[in-house]
């Protein structure tokens, strides 16, 4: 996307700082190194990722697959987020030992608590594997027969690049296949909980504060690392000894101020950013709405219920934070789209590019692309509108219709790989459904049922509809589900489901629940999925070719970064403020000031714990203040992430933790798809906010022992004073 803004900006002869990107960290060297150095950075790309001395990478852990984390202690203490642990610290929670509502502290390593099935993933080495990948591979290969080919090379590297035997080969694709990179990795599985705060402090402002700035949300959460005793990974065992990792990050407690260099280390999931103008148009114009209009409906519902029921809220408050999470992640994107004139300056950067490809004698190679994407993105519009009403009503939002389509799956392999493999599957199955049922209510399911199936035969054109919805009478159709089908309640479910598979099979196919959703499920395979796969594998060619033209055409100093793509990367920028509005700016820091400017007492969002209202009252800080004598709570950045990069450190000139990302602004969501420096800010809680509550609310100092605190600012002023009195 820079790239692109800065090809325009060449051609409109006026130059303006780039910022942006999520950079490859084994590729640092040269213009990052030199960019991050002019941003203040005090290192060099060596100490941030070397393959032969520990540098910052080895403290950097992708955290159960989805979030980041770091180490911060040689006894592999590891730091996320809050809402990166919620099910684990929920897992250990019960009525009475509700660590969500009041937190939890390990007082020593026997108390810490296993989680079953988590991991956490380490990098050890990363190597351009973009040769050996295209091994056989042409400019005239078809795609299909590529995508092949590519698949089999990228086995061979897994399976023939050097590696010890506990660690993994993993192969991922960088500019939309222009490039392969091999991640050696190492994979922990015994990942133990060892402290949170209470939801009041680690979800504070809750789903009103999601997405917002000011925040003071102090959304952190600690677990330790256990190995064998060769220090290497291993399923949970008592005899297990805490990692000790190559590298942990030391903590500054002298903060961070406007225009202060930041790193952001961590697991970016996916992004967008070289997408043409007429996708983002249809992202702005027709899916976000469309999502926007299904989940706004759900929410109503399942907000309704939550707030006159307390079981149902205890139930649904998971489900709703995730619903609600993208419902609003994508009204910010869509309206930061809007307002930072995406579409427009896409169109623009595209009239460039087709002038430079005139120019430099490219039409043969590149001169179809820009007209094919209009022609696919105009092809793909409705199935891509129908896929997406599929996917929010039937696998989202609906329960019954995910349960039923879950089965649906089963049913399939029954029919493909015969009555074996569907005993295999109905186990797991089963298992998931315990768990999925038990905070299952079908009433509140029942009416988003209606209300989601009354949308989609208004709004998915007809030809994509099954029968079975065609001038169906909903709210008929609704009571006849609910009360008929086996799928409301587990046991009846589980009762449907056993037996030998033929009969169970049988059964399934007579149930009204099962029925509709297999109906839907058949409708979108047959109607949506079969054109939606062939043009979106087109645009996946076109894309590769887009970005090598933008690669291969572009000025030297052009910077070109790779999508997200749940890799270990690199972010940086400055913490800085910003302006949502005319008249209107944020400054970059909050402090627990703010904290109890929010306070409600009682409210589930906005309520504060007394013990932190005592610490507030007193002033009792310890030295975790600022030279204000305030406690820091939240602050932002430039920093470029996205979802993923939850847990991710901030990281100081030095290479010191100064906060831990967690979120972005509401107004600079889009960054996704275009970044916008103006607006596009990352949200992090300051690491003396977390010192804080550790140390004086937990009383969990032992902890603090642990980690490793520094002075970097004031150790260098020191330096600096020491050499002025020297020279003179
Ligand atoms: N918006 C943050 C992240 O995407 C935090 C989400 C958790 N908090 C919540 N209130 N749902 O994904
Ligand atoms: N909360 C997000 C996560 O879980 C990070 C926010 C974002 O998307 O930037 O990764």
């Amino acid at each position: 996307m820079r790239f692109l803004n800065l090809l325009f900006v060449l051609f409109s002869f006026s130059l303006f700082a780039q910022q942006g990107g999520m950079w490859i960290p084994s590729l640092l060297e040269g213009m990052n190194e030199n960019e991050m150095q002019n941003l203040g950075m005090k290192m060099s790309a060596k100490d941030i990722y070397d393959v032969n001395n520990s540098s910052l990478k080895d403290a950097i852990v992708h955290f159960n697959g989805g979030c980041t984390s770091e180490l911060i202690s040689e006894k592999g203490l590891l730091l996320t987020n809050h809402h990166c642990g919620y099910s684990q610290i929920q897992s250990h929670s019960t009525v009475e030992n509700d660590y969500l509502e009041n937190g939890f502290w390990a007082k020593n390593l026997k108390e810490e608590l296993p989680n079953p099935g988590m991991t956490a993933t380490i990098i050890v080495r990363i190597e351009d594997v973009t040769d050996k990948v295209m091994n056989g591979i042409t400019e005239t290969t078809p795609e299909d027969e590529r995508q092949k080919q590519i698949e089999a090379n990228i086995s061979r590297v897994v399976s023939t690049s050097p590696k010890e035997s506990y660690q993994e080969n993993r192969v991922r694709t960088f500019y939309e296949g222009n490039q392969y990179m091999l991640f050696v990795v190492e994979t922990f599985k015994d990942i133990r909980l060892v402290g949170a705060p209470p939801s009041s402090i680690g979800k504070f402002g809750s789903d009103t504060d999601n997405w917002v700035w000011p925040r003071h949300t102090g959304d952190f959460a600690l677990f330790r690392i256990y190995a064998d005793s060769n220090n290497r990974p291993a399923e949970y065992s008592e005899n297990n000894v805490p990692y000790k990792p190559k590298h942990f990050l030391p903590i500054s407690l002298d903060g961070v101020a406007e225009n202060d260099f930041t790193l952001v280390f961590g697991f970016p999931g996916m992004t967008d950013e070289y997408l043409p103008a007429i996708a983002i148009e249809q992202i702005v114009t027709s899916i976000n709405p469309a999502r926007d209009k299904i989940r706004t409906k759900a929410l109503d519902i399942v907000d309704k219920y939550m707030r006159n029921d307390p079981q149902i809220k205890l139930q649904y408050a998971s489900k709703f934070a995730r619903i609600a999470n993208f419902w609003k992640k994508w009204r910010g994107e869509t309206q930061g789209l809007i307002k930072s004139n995406a579409v427009q300056i896409k169109k623009q950067q595209e009239q460039a590019l087709k002038k430079e490809i005139q120019r430099k004698g490219k039409q043969e190679e590149y001169g179809h692309i820009l007209l094919q994407f209009e022609s696919y993105y105009t092809q793909i519009a409705p199935y891509n509108l129908a896929r997406e009403y599929f996917m929010e009503t039937v696998l989202r939002n609906g329960e019954l219709l995910r349960f039923a389509f879950q089965t649906y799956q089963l049913k399939n392999s029954y029919d493909r790989l015969g009555a074996q493999s569907f005993t295999d599957r109905r186990e797991n199955l089963l298992n998931s459904f315990t768990v999925q049922y038990r905070d299952y209510n079908a009433q509140v399911d029942k009416e988003v049922f209606e209300a989601l199936l009354t949308l989609y035969v208004a709004e998915v054109p007809e030809r994509f509809l099954p029968d079975a919805l065609k001038n169906a009478d909903i709210p008929q159709l609704t009571q006849t589900v609910y009360q008929n089908s086996a799928f409301t309640d587990y046991e009846q479910l589980k009762q449907l489901l056993s037996g030998d598979a033929e009969t169970a099979v049988q059964r399934l196919q007579e149930d009204p629940g099962y029925q509709i959703a297999a109906a839907m499920a058949d409708a979108y395979f047959e109607k949506i999925a079969p054109d939606y796969d062939a043009l979106d594998l087109k645009i996946t060619g076109l894309k590769r070719g887009y970005m090598k033209a933008l690669m291969e055409l572009s000025p030297p100093e052009t910077r070109i970064f790779p999508n997200a793509n749940s890799t270990l990367r690199v972010t940086y920028g400055q913490v800085k403020g910003y302006s949502p509005a005319d008249a209107v700016y944020y400054e970059p820091i909050t402090h627990l000031e703010g904290v109890m400017e929010k306070y409600i007492p009682g409210d589930y969002e906005f309520d504060v714990p007394q013990k932190l209202i005592d610490l507030y009252n007193s002033k009792d800080y310890g030295p975790y203040t600022d030279e204000a004598g305030r406690i820091p709570v939240n602050f932002i950045g430039t920093n470029h992430t996205t979802g993923g990069n939850s847990g991710s450190p901030a990281i100081d000139a030095f290479g010191n933790l100064v906060g831990i990302n967690f979120d972005r602004v509401w107004e600079g969501t889009m960054s996704d798809y275009f970044y916008d420096p103006a607006i596009s800010r990352n949200i992090m809680v300051d690491i003396r906010y977390v010192l804080f509550i550790v140390d004086k609310f937990a009383d969990a100092s032992h902890l603090i022992d642990e980690m490793k605190l520094v002075h970097p600012k004031k150790d260098q002023a020191q330096k600096s004073k020491k050499s002025k009195r020297k020279r003179k």
